[in-house]
């Protein structure tokens, strides 16, 4: 066995990943339908990704990024906003999935295990999620939830990327320091994939590499 892995941040794509990725994301994306149980899921029928993360952590926002549509997926203020499992089309070849945000400690306990139930039997149980990509805030790093859920990609050999978000709200230091916190908790995750991503959904950046990045999936 290697050493713990390092979790580099991945590098830029070169000029045809770039383009691959412009054009899969310019094929336009649509809102399918909000699920709130699994027989609601649409058919398993085409390549999927999804975007987990604390409550508040940008994953409406990134996708809004991605998708270069500024409301399709609901962002907030109000964590606990997306409150059903979303799906979005990305032309006819994938479905991009926002979830209900977990580690949320003010909504009622009973409406947040009902999410938790459904959020944990669609990351393990959907055959056609090709990846996960577990967003974490650049000025926080993975806690206990964020593990929890890392755990159980583990035990569903669901391969999972981590996608750091708000890089814009942390200076270079203390963006290092978390980087060093992420990278020691995801050696101890089989189904991390080796590189991480840096975003800002706000100021952009990071963007056009992951389009590259899901466009290379298929
Ligand atoms: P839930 O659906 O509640 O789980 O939240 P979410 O993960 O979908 O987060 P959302 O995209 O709604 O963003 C939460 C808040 O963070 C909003 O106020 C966003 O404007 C803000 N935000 C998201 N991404 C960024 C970013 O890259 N930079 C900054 N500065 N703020 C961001
Ligand atoms: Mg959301």
């Amino acid at each position: 066995m290697s050493a713990a892995l390092p979790f580099p941040l991945a590098e830029d794509a070169d000029e045809i990943s770039l383009e691959k990725g412009r054009l899969l994301f310019a094929r336009g994306a649509d809102f399918v339908k909000g699920v709130v149980a699994m027989d609601g899921l649409p058919p398993a029928d085409r390549l999927e990704i999804c975007f987990a993360g604390r409550s508040n952590v940008g994953k409406s926002s990134l996708i809004n990024a991605l998708t270069g549509r500024k409301n399709l997926a609901r962002a907030s203020n109000t964590p606990g906003r997306t409150q059903e499992i979303n799906f979005f089309t990305l032309g006819e070849s994938h479905y991009v999935v926002d979830l209900p945000g977990y580690g949320y400690a003010e909504a009622p306990v009973a409406v947040v295990e009902k999410w938790q139930k459904l959020l944990k039997a669609y990351l393990s149980g959907r055959v056609s999620l090709r990846r996960a990509f577990v967003l974490i805030d650049t000025r926080h790093g993975i806690k206990a939830v964020d593990d929890e859920i890392m755990t159980l990609l583990d035990q569903s050999a669901v391969t999972f990327q981590v996608v750091m978000t708000k890089a814009d709200k942390v200076k270079e230091a203390e963006r290092n320091k978390i980087l060093a916190q992420v990278r020691k908790a995801l050696s101890k995750h089989p189904a991390a994939y080796p590189e991480l991503l840096m975003t800002s959904s706000e100021k952009g950046l990071g963007i056009e590499n992951l389009r590259a990045l899901i466009a290379g999936l298929a």
